[in-house]
């Protein structure tokens, strides 16, 4: 049996930041009302001209030197966004040349928004255990301020810019325990970005469109369905959970969730007060957090979830 062990972890976050102050200086809100309703402080803004494959690179490079690999060891590049440098290509062919990596090998993007990184880390995991791969880097980056009205408040104080990466190795022993995907197109009108792109116009409007409620009822649903559906999968109980790395959009949200499944406040990681709300990037910057800080550490159980437009949702369990 072939499983997908963690190797390595890295995040990266822009250095200009946008306190809730700062937005309050612009738009009618505060400090109290952001704070109190989602528990973000401060979101993180891409400089001018920065991508979301130069976020992509920084955040690579840092899981790659935590896992002691070359990007030339690479068989498999996914990148999970929902604000891609471009059209076509890829931002995962963008970012394999941009850090060097093995030319040749396969490179592609998933999408599923907030979702999206547990979406890529479910296929590189299905190509390490067929053998198609051994060794691959899995993305969630995102450039999302560039879909906000920054004067529409109900969405633009919720929202930041960041990326995050993972190495995955082949191993006989686990790692990546299993997956779990689900998605429910009916529901895409509670939160969309609908605009597009015809003959050089933007058709319809391209900023994200919310139903704050909607969205906050059905994420504490899904995520503790999801949770406990990949946890009895796997004959186990919250109370196996060392580590809950949940999708940081809302820390009302989050504490929902943990409180539903009665997973203890300490083994919740929370990194949303710093950068707000990722999409993609989300889940693997609260992994490298947790990490890096020692939250989650060698010989614990990790439960990773995640929802978002389309809707989407999924949960990963991770030994490590
Ligand atoms: N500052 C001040 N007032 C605001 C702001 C703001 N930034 N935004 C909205 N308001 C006002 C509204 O206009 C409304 O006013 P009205 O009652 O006069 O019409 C009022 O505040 C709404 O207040 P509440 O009902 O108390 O707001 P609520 O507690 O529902 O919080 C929020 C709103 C934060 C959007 C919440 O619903 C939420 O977090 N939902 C989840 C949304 C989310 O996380 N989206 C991210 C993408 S999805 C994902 O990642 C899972």
């Amino acid at each position: 049996m072939i499983y997908s062990k963690l190797l390595g972890t890295g995040s990266y976050l822009p250095e200009q930041i946008i306190t809730n102050d700062d937005l309050a200086q612009r738009i009618e809100t505060s400090d109290e009302w952001i704070r109190s309703r989602t528990g973000i402080c401060q979101r993180h803004v891409r400089a001018a001209g920065q991508t979301t494959s130069d976020l992509a690179l920084e955040a690579s490079r840092r899981a790659l030197e935590a896992a002691g690999l070359r990007p030339d060891q690479l068989d498999l590049i996914v990148v999970a966004t929902t604000t891609p440098d471009m059209a076509f290509p890829s931002t995962a062919c963008l970012l394999q040349a941009k850090l060097g990596a093995n030319t040749g090998a396969p490179a592609f993007d998933v999408q599923a928004v907030c979702t999206g990184f547990l979406y890529a880390l479910s296929v590189a995991d299905q190509f390490i255990r067929s053998g198609s791969a051994r060794q691959v880097l899995v993305v969630g980056a995102e450039t999302f301020t560039h879909l906000l009205d920054w004067n529409d408040r109900n969405t633009c104080v919720l929202f930041g810019d960041g990326a995050g990466a993972v190495v995955l190795g082949a191993s006989s022993t686990p790692g990546l325990l299993g997956t779990r995907l689900h998605a429910d197109g009916r529901y895409a009108g509670l939160l969309s970005a609908p605009g597009s792109m015809s003959g050089g116009q933007v058709l319809g409007k391209p900023t994200v469109q919310m139903d704050g409620g909607a969205v906050f009822k059905f994420a504490v649903k899904v995520l503790d369905q999801v949770s406990r559906e990949i946890l009895t999968e796997h004959g186990l109980t919250p109370a196996a959970v060392d580590c809950f790395i949940p999708h940081q959009a809302n820390i009302r949200i989050i504490e929902a969730t943990a409180h539903k499944l009665g997973i203890p406040s300490e083994r919740v990681v929370r990194t949303v007060s710093e950068h707000g709300n990722t999409s993609a990037a989300s889940v693997p910057l609260a992994l490298d957090h947790a990490w890096r800080t020692g939250q989650f550490k060698t010989g614990q159980l990790g439960l990773l979830v995640a929802v978002g437009g389309g809707f989407t949702w999924g949960a990963g369990l991770l030994q490590v």
